[in-house]
This record gives C-alpha cells, sequence and structure tokens, in this order.
C-alpha cells in the first residue's frame, strides 16, 4: 500500500524554468482496473522534462496540461497489479509513465506490458532507469522508421545524449557502421569505450566535412542514415549519401526555435526524411509499439545494451532540480539517475557502467 501522501513535484503551472521547481506533499496516485502501482526506487531526468514543465512540448497542447507531476522515466518495485497482468507485487520494472517524479506511479498497462518491461536479469533498477524508454524510441528510430540495415553507416547526433548512447548501441548490435557525433571530448571517450569508432566533435565549423572525409576513406560520398536527436537537418544533409535517409527523432539543440530547412537540398540528395514520434506510434499503433519494445528487450538481454549512467549520484526527489540543472547544461553523459527508495535488485553488481 502506498502512504497517504508523498513527495513529488508538481506542475500546478507552467514555469519558466527548472529553477522554479518545488517538492510538494501529494496524494499517491489513483489506481483503476488496468494499472499497475509501482514504488519507484529511480527516476531520470530528461530532455521531455525540461520541455513539459515550461509548457514547450508538443504534448504540451493536448495530453499534458497541469496540473501534472513531472517525471517521465523511472525504474521501481510493483506493489499491486490486476489479477490478469503478467507483472507480480515484488517484480522489479522500468519504462515510462507520467508522474515519474514521485515515490509512486501509477501505470495503465491494459491487458498487457504498457510501456513497463521487468528489468532484465542482471541488471540494477539503476541501470534499467537510465535506459528507460530510450531504448524502444532509438530502435522504432533505427529499424522501423529510417530502415536501417546492416553494413550502412549511420551518423548519431547528440550521440552522448540520453538516446543517442543507446541509439549508437542498438546501431553496432544491429551490424551498422557507427560515426557519433558529440560536443565534448568526456562524451567522446564514452563512446570509443562503447565501441564507436568514429567520433566527431560539432563544435567546431565545417565538422560535417570531417563526417564525409571519413566516408570517402571507404569509398563512399556520405552516409546511409542520419539519426538527428539535436535539430540539425540541415547539417544532416550536407553529410549525407545521394539516396540516403534523415530520421528526425528531437530537437534539443533548438530551444523551441525550429530549423528552416531549403527544400532543393532534399531533392538534391534525394533524400528520405521521416520523423519518429514514439509516443504518438504508440497510441495510433500500439500492437506496433510494443513489438518495438520486444525487439528492444531481446537486443538489452542478450548483453547487446549497456546503460551509461551518469557518474553523479543524486538521492530523493528534492534532488531531482539538480540533476536537471547538471541536464541543461550538458555535463550529464547517457542519463542522470536518481535514487528515490532502496532497490531489492541493488546487490547486483554494476556490470555495465562504462
Ligand atoms: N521522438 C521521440 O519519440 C522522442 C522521445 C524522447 C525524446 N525525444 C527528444 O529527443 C531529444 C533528445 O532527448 P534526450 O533525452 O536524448 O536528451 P539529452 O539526454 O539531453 O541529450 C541531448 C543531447 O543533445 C546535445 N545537444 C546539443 N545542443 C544542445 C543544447 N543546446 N541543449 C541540450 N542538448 C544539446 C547534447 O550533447 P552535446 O553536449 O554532446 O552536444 C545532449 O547530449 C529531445 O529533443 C527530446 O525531446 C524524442
Amino acid at each position: 500500500m502506498a502512504p497517504s501522501q508523498m513527495k513529488g513535484i508538481l506542475i500546478e503551472k507552467f514555469l519558466k524554468s527548472h529553477h522554479e521547481l518545488q517538492i510538494c506533499s501529494v496524494p499517491p496516485p489513483l489506481i483503476g482496473t488496468n494499472t499497475l502501482l509501482i514504488r519507484i526506487t529511480h527516476t531520470s531526468p530528461t530532455h521531455v522534462d525540461l520541455l513539459y514543465l515550461a509548457g514547450k512540448h508538443q504534448n504540451n497542447r493536448r495530453h499534458m496540461r497541469p496540473p501534472f507531476i513531472l517525471g517521465t522515466d523511472f525504474a521501481g518495485t510493483v506493489v499491486s497489479s490486476p489479477a490478469f497482468s503478467p507483472f507480480k507485487p515484488g517484480d522489479n520494472v522500468f519504462g515510462v509513465a507520467q508522474g515519474a517524479f514521485a515515490e509512486y506511479v501509477s501505470v495503465d498497462v491494459g491487458k498487457g506490458y504498457g510501456s513497463v518491461r521487468r528489468v532484465p536479469r542482471g541488471w540494477t533498477n539503476a541501470e534499467a532507469c537510465a535506459v528507460g524508454v530510450s531504448g524502444a524510441v532509438s530502435y522504432g528510430a533505427l529499424a522501423a522508421a529510417a530502415q536501417l540495415q546492416k553494413g550502412e553507416t549511420v551518423l548519431v547526433l547528440g550521440a552522448g545524449g540520453g538516446l543517442g548512447v543507446i541509439a549508437c548501441q542498438i546501431a553496432l548490435a544491429m551490424g551498422a557502421h557507427v560515426i557519433g557525433v558529440v560536443g565534448d571530448k568526456e562524451k567522446a571517450a564514452v563512446l570509443r569505450r562503447m565501441g564507436v569508432e568514429d567520433v566527431v566533435g560539432y563544435n567546431l565549423p565545417g565538422w560535417e566535412d570531417k563526417v564525409k572525409a571519413l566516408m570517402a576513406e571507404k569509398g563512399k560520398e556520405g552516409v546511409d542514415v542520419v539519426y538527428d536527436s539535436v535539430g540539425k537537418v540541415e547539417s544532416s544533409l550536407r553529410c549525407l549519401r545521394y539516396g540516403g535517409r534523415v530520421v528526425i527523432v528531437g530537437f534539443a539543440a533548438r530551444n523551441g526555435v525550429m530549423e528552416k530547412v531549403g527544400m532543393n537540398r532534399i531533392l538534391l540528395k534525394g533524400a528520405g526524411v521521416v520523423g519518429y514520434r514514439f509516443g504518438e506510434h504508440g497510441r495510433r499503433h500500439p500492437e506496433e509499439t510494443e513489438a518495438i519494445w520486444d525487439e528492444f528487450m531481446k537486443m538489452a538481454e542478450n548483453g547487446n545494451i549497456k546503460a551509461v549512467v551518469y557518474e553523479e549520484r543524486y538521492k530523493g526527489v528534492q534532488d531531482i532540480p539538480r540533476a536537471l540543472e547538471d541536464l541543461h547544461v550538458r555535463k550529464v553523459i547517457g542519463r542522470a539517475v536518481v535514487t528515490i527508495s532502496e532497490d531489492s535488485s541493488a546487490q547486483t553488481v554494476n556490470s555495465s557502467k562504462l
């Protein structure tokens, strides 16, 4: 049973920035006939949370209006579940649900798994939390939307971010050649340890020429696919081979101001440009999104995916604003993980820290 009150970060109206966040005492989430109640052990702030609190995300127009509890990615332990659910009390789970910046969250899972999965064997809850929904998002973007094939080269922008580190590992597991693009040396070092041989920094002008030079060494005119979670479509097109594909996943670098791209550039490259929106795809095609989760989970359980947990330690709901600040100033590599409560998997050796 959840207590009558819990700590959480409640958004009563949109804020100017995360510096205005308040920790509140709020009632625990309501439980319906199709919901799991989960005691949160860990939560990971993401770029989406920074947008949600300020009302800058596309979902803020319809699905995500105040009041709501902030936070999306979590790991935790099931407290109660419907009798027909594949999850049982005591199961360690992770996934995505609105309201993860709190001590408890409830998730509507229908009669299946919804957006929650069991923590893979040998993983801690902290590691599962760091992967959160990023695995399913990046798998859907690369495999379903961009149709990445074995032997192709994919350029991953924002490769040291929460989505990016997982996208690189998924692409490697699919047998692709990966070029990671990052903003600093620390992120580049983590990517190299992950097995990404080619890493390019995008802080210097003309970085796109470095990508093209890497491809020229292989006798190719450009990359086959670009995974863009940063918002650099013009640069993506410059790096692309004729007939390549760009999958647009997000706009981390745009601060709400969208890029205007000349249509002639798309024509000249014969490029395919496709957007991938995981949440909306799941609302419209739940069975496809379920299959995407399943395929990603196979990769995780086969040992192809290692969580990248940012080294700084955060404890309690009260530390979430500090983790958001570190994310905001781009210190975080992979995901910052905030410990909310005791984790029954914590004895498992953290073998996947890079
Ligand atoms: N399509 C979907 O379904 C979906 C799902 C989840 C998230 N998203 C979106 O995907 C994007 C990335 O999410 P994420 O969780 O991976 O974010 P993240 O963990 O913050 O990573 C974003 C990366 O972008 C790079 N970046 C470049 N310029 C930046 C700037 N001005 N501000 C912040 N970061 C900047 C940073 O790397 P460097 O410091 O190395 O440049 C950072 O590592 C966001 O726009 C998010 O809304 C989309």
